[in-house]
């Protein structure tokens, strides 16, 4: 048998009970050994839970109890997640997590950490919400130097760009419903000033280029600004308004951004609506390759939790975890303000310009009435 606490039973955790729970026999048969939840750590109380009577309140029964193989951390926020998961490694407990709080802020440590302790440290679920990407570029892509990542990573966002484009929805009518199904951060300011995707990027640039660059250093613009018109705009462009995540190698240097980005209708990201997400991968030997699915939600997400259970299960230490990854000085980072791109701005008389950067210095004076400034992919 193979004990594992859940850590916060919110919509993840309850998510990965359900997982765990309805496709147990599955789950078993691959695995070949039983996955069996033995506590759930929780500031509430779920009487009516079928689980209700695993449920503590105090860390250190689960961290003290030598029989508990894994923890699977949900809580949201950096502390006590942190702090939790940092104790359970180093009592030689796996931790997996969906916290790419954590795992942005604190991943080059926790790794290191599993690492000296002989477990590891797995976070499948803290990009692209039930989409595998975190593992396939790991191994699957470790053959291939990678060009440019470029993602639609926050289901939040993209669930509300696509409903006030398809149906002219009121942005914060949108996010109330995007908060009632369980896409959005407990705070979504995360969600719509970019922060989530900042996070996301982090970690995936991390995976390419092996370097994990603070999101303080990521450049980040979130979706508030984005208004009807602009979206209306990008359609008659043939293009639509999406949330990029980009990084990219310049010179030696790495490009990292959040920012909202006019996307043609030739790319498949176009098509990436809804709460879904999409990456695209641009490497050198495989060409691109796009990873798609359901980018937040409850068991989208656990979905991916379990994946990580399931591997650390199966193989343990040897768990499939990136071999170096170093912390990024601001050295590492290519200046946002060098990037160079196609640009559309759009004047208040509605006609639309498109012009390279370089250009746009142009258009930036007075009087020229430019209302909005969006920056092709
Ligand atoms: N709030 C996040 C999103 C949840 O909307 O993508 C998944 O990380």
């Amino acid at each position: 048998m193979f004990n594992i606490a859940i850590l916060g039973f919110g919509t993840v955790g309850q998510g990965t009970y359900e997982v765990l729970t309805q496709n147990a026999s599955i789950i078993e048969k691959r695995v070949g050994d039983r996955i069996n939840i033995k506590y759930i750590l929780d500031l509430r109380d779920f009487p009516d839970h079928p689980y209700g009577d695993r449920v503590v309140h105090d860390y250190s029964v689960i961290l003290n109890d030598p029989e508990i193989d894994l923890v699977a951390e949900m809580m949201g926020g950096s502390h006590p997640a942190y702090d939790f998961s940092k104790a359970a490694l180093m009592e030689g407990k796996h931790v997996v997590t969906s916290n790419k709080e954590v795992v942005a802020n604190f991943g080059v440590e926790l790794l290191q950490i599993a690492r000296e302790n002989g477990v590891c440290y797995l976070f499948e679920a803290s990009v692209g919400g039930g989409i595998p990407i975190i593992r396939p570029m790991i191994n699957d892509l470790a053959q291939n130097r990678i060009i440019s990542v470029s993602g639609i990573l926050n289901g939040t966002t993209n669930y509300i760009l696509t409903q006030m484009s398809e149906f002219g929805a009121d942005f914060s009518e949108t996010l109330k419903d995007a908060q009632a199904k369980g896409y959005a951060e407990a705070n979504p300011a995360a969600d719509i000033e970019g922060t989530d995707a900042a996070r996301k990027i982090a970690i995936l640039a991390s995976l390419a280029y092996g370097k994990m660059i603070p999101v303080s250093m990521v450049h980040t613009e979130g979706i508030t600004k984005i208004t009807t018109a602009d979206i209306e705009a990008a359609k008659s462009l043939g293009c639509a308004i999406k949330l990029i995540g980009h990084t990219c190698e310049i010179d030696g240097r790495i490009f990292i951004a959040v920012t909202p980005r006019l996307v043609s209708e030739r790319d498949p990201l176009h098509g990436v609506c809804g709460v879904f997400n999409g990456i695209s991968v641009d490497t050198d030997m495989l060409g691109r390759a796009m990873f798609y699915g359901r980018g937040a939600g409850k068991l989208p997400t656990a979905s991916a939790v379990v994946a990580d259970i399931i591997d650390a299960a199966m193989n343990g230490e040897s768990a499939t975890a990136p071999c170096s990854i170093t912390s990024a000085d601001a050295e590492c980072v290519y200046p946002f303000e060098e990037y160079v791109c196609e640009v559309v701005y759009r004047f208040t008389d509605g006609s639309l310009k498109k012009v390279t950067e370089r250009e746009a210095d142009a258009f930036t004076g007075e009087g020229v009435g430019a209302v909005s400034r969006l920056r092709m992919l």
